[in-house]
């Protein structure tokens, strides 16, 4: 393996204690094709930012011995008969963690200019699931401080706390504006908030964040995480050795009593902890420590945070190791793999076994392919969509009730959505990744009920390359999701499950209903960056997007034969798909209209995107009753297939509230 080096600039959001790092990136030479033939870019002269690095893996080679390719899948079709089914859990189960110094560029610049892409984007999965939870934090949270304002003017900004030691780790500093914007977003779409105390000076708390948080977002703050990893405290300088279980435990009885007698603080009971990353302390030792009994009644939720692997030398350097991705790529390809979700999740099942006894959400607070920004040509590729979903699931069936995927900023391989560089969004469009697919297919699979429970099915005889889950809602059989991990453009690992239902005897008889719905997440290889598709859909590909999902929804009906109680499912090699068993489950998590956005952000109608129907009801007579879909203006969009659907006359309507808007915005900051 030869060692590649690149500089990258200005690395931002990954570390309280790197404002601007060179970065040695380890990666294997020699990849010219994937066997779908997509030529890889010269990679050598590659200087650019990390997501938009074009690195291409292989696919993983084909296992051998080869799974098989026909095989039954009995299931039952009521709950009561299943074991081993997880606690209910909610469409919801996916968010996003976003750091805390990216905020800027993927929410919004401020209150006034919010980011529209993101919006659509998000009210894509809110359609499916009727809200998503964001979490704001990360390691740029512990430092965070308020002020009246920045020397730059902007909402967001890091500063050095001496200007004569230039490596002192910045401090981030933030205004008013960031309550307005997210309390902003979430008047626009059903967005909860988790935010972050900064604990960097346990002597001189920040408790602004809460106070504030609480009064501009109510009921949309879900709740306020206490300690960021604290099990890495000591390893980050953060606290002095030895900082043990026991003294974060202490520290956290001082933030609850702070806010406690804080008189601007009335709720106390939504604290989160200990999100312990488990590479420093295993979750036991909190728990050993007390933690939960000590705070049972303040404790909205109980935390880890996790990734299966890291990028951390690539990025830093120092004493860790690098990784040949190309070589372990395959550790995210099969069900049980070292970085699988069912791998990573083996070390919580205790302390998820202990919240569900304390009553208590159990919640992955901080997560994603690898930490330190993920790996080139992993991370944002079709494989880590097929791990994500394998993931998703896993996070239920091991019954966790979320999981947040993190958000870094330009230089981070594993967003699920990218914003344009600075200076090109008048111009450019979102580049949205093949994770940000995982959360819609998971959203689907699981509804939006809040009853699902799901069984992890291990079929064809355990075969770690083809995964299955059935998720039973309303305590009935609803959907059944199966992976296919193997790259075989050739057809022949495509791979047919004939999925039973009830049958065998008298008292449960045969329970295939006559046909069945089908949609695929498809891509012809793992190693794709783009060119992925969700029912037929898709986000388009690098700096193309505005959010929206684009061209027409194909679900396959899948005819079954009830006499022999059998229903073939098809999966191609790769590919995820997701079967319905009633209407009700196609129906419930199919949008009957995305809201779609036009805030202020659009001020250069290039990014125009859509015009929201509400406000539009609200604000001009119309009735908003029809679907007002206006097609991207964007340089280079391909929105071909949505602006047959634009509405004359929209335009002018969307300069009215834009001005609206902003009108009200100055007069709300005459002060
Ligand atoms: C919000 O950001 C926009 C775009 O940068 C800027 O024009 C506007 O002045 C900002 N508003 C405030 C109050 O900072
Ligand atoms: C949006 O932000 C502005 C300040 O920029 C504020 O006046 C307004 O009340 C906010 N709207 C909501 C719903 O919070
Ligand atoms: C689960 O955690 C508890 C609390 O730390 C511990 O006492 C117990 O031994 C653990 N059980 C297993 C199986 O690890
Ligand atoms: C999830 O919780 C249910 C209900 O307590 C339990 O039966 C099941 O074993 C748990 N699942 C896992 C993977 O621990
Ligand atoms: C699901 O739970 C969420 C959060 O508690 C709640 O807002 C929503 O109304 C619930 N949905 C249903 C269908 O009960
Ligand atoms: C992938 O999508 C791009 C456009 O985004 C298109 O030009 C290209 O032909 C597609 N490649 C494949 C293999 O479908």
């Amino acid at each position: 393996m030869a060692s590649w080096v690149r500089f990258i600039c200005c690395l931002y959001g990954l570390t309280t204690t790197h404002a601007a790092v060179t970065v040695y990136s380890q990666r294997p030479l020699g990849q010219t094709e994937t066997q779908t033939g997509t030529t890889t870019a010269a990679e050598a002269t590659w200087t650019g930012l990390a997501a938009y690095d074009p690195l291409i893996l292989d696919p993983p080679s084909l296992p051998d011995p080869l799974p098989a390719t026909q095989f039954g899948l009995q299931l039952q079709s009521a709950a009561a008969s299943v074991n081993g089914l997880s606690i209910p859990v909610s469409g919801a189960l996916f968010g996003f963690s976003i750091e805390t110094s990216v905020i800027n560029q993927v929410l919004g610049v401020n209150s006034s200019f919010i980011q529209v892409p993101f919006l659509n984007l998000i009210s894509t999965v809110i359609a499916r699931t009727g809200r998503f939870h964001i979490r704001v934090g990360g390691n740029t949270q512990e430092t965070a401080k308020l002020v009246e304002n920045t020397v730059d003017g902007r909402m967001i900004e890091k500063q050095s706390i001496d200007p004569n030691k230039p490596t002192a780790t910045p401090i981030l500093v933030y205004t008013m504006e960031m309550f307005y914007l997210l309390a902003n977003i979430s008047s626009l779409a059903n967005v909860k908030w988790y935010l972050g105390v900064p604990m960097k000076d346990i002597d001189d708390l920040r408790l602004e964040i809460v106070q504030y948080g609480q009064q501009f977002l109510g009921d949309n703050l879900l709740g306020i995480q206490v300690g960021n990893e604290p099990d890495l405290y000591e390893r980050h300088s953060a606290r002095t050795a030895p900082y043990n279980p026991i003294d974060y435990v202490n520290e956290f009885g001082r933030v609850l009593e702070a806010m406690q007698a804080d008189p601007n603080i009335p709720v106390t009971n939504n604290l989160i902890g200990p999100s312990v990353s488990s590479s420093g302390w295993d979750p036991e030792l909190v728990w050993d420590a007390g933690f939960i009994p000590r705070f049972q009644d303040n404790l909205l939720a109980v935390t880890v945070e996790n990734y299966p692997s890291d990028n951390c030398f690539a990025v830093y350097g120092g004493s860790g190791s690098p990784h040949d991705i190309q070589a372990e790529y395959v550790n995210y390809l099969t069900h049980d793999g070292a970085y699988s979700g069912l791998h990573l999740l083996q070390k919580f099942l205790n302390s998820s076994a202990i919240a569900q006894a304390a009553n208590k959400p159990m919640v992955m607070f901080e997560t994603n392919t690898a930490s330190c920004g993920g790996f080139p040509g992993a991370s944002n590729s079709f494989g880590a969509a097929l791990w994500g979903v394998d993931y998703g699931m896993q996070l239920a069936f091991s019954n966790f009730t979320h999981g947040l995927l993190h958000v870094g900023g330009q230089n981070t391989y594993y967003n699920p959505a990218t914003p344009p560089p600075t200076g090109q969004s008048t111009f450019q469009q979102w580049t949205i990744s093949p994770i940000m697919y995982s959360v819609l297919v998971v959203a689907e699979a699981l509804g939006r009920s809040n009853t699902s429970r799901v069984v992890d099915l291990w079929p064809n005889s355990g075969n770690p390359h083809t995964p299955a889950y059935a998720i039973y809602e309303h305590d009935n059989l609803a959907r059944v999701l199966l992976i296919n991990y193997m790259t075989d453009p050739s057809g022949a690992n495509d791979y047919t499950a004939s999925i039973s239902v009830g049958g065998g005897d008298t008292n449960t008889p045969n329970a295939v209903p006559a046909s069945v719905k089908v949609k695929y997440l498809r891509s012809s290889s793992v190693s794709n960056h783009f060119n992925v598709s969700w029912a037929g859909q898709t986000f388009g590909g690098q700096l193309e997007s505005d959010g929206r999902l684009k061209g027409d929804e194909f679900i396959e009906t899948v005819a079954c034969d009830q006499a022999a109680n059998v229903c073939p499912i098809k999966v191609p090699a790769p590919a995820v798909a997701l079967v319905f068993f009633t209407d009700q489950a196609l129906q419930e998590i199919s949008p009957t209209s995305t809201i779609t956005y036009a805030t202020t952000a659009v001020t250069r109608t290039m990014n125009t995107a859509t015009v929201d129907e509400q406000v539009l009801a609200t604000s001009n007579g119309q009735t908003g009753k029809e679907r007002a879909i206006m097609g991207s203006t964007s340089k280079g969009s391909t929105g071909a297939a949505i602006s047959s659907h634009v509405i004359p006359g929209l335009t002018a309507i969307i300069s009215v509230l834009t001005t609206v808007i902003i009108f009200t915005r100055l007069l709300s900051h005459s002060h």
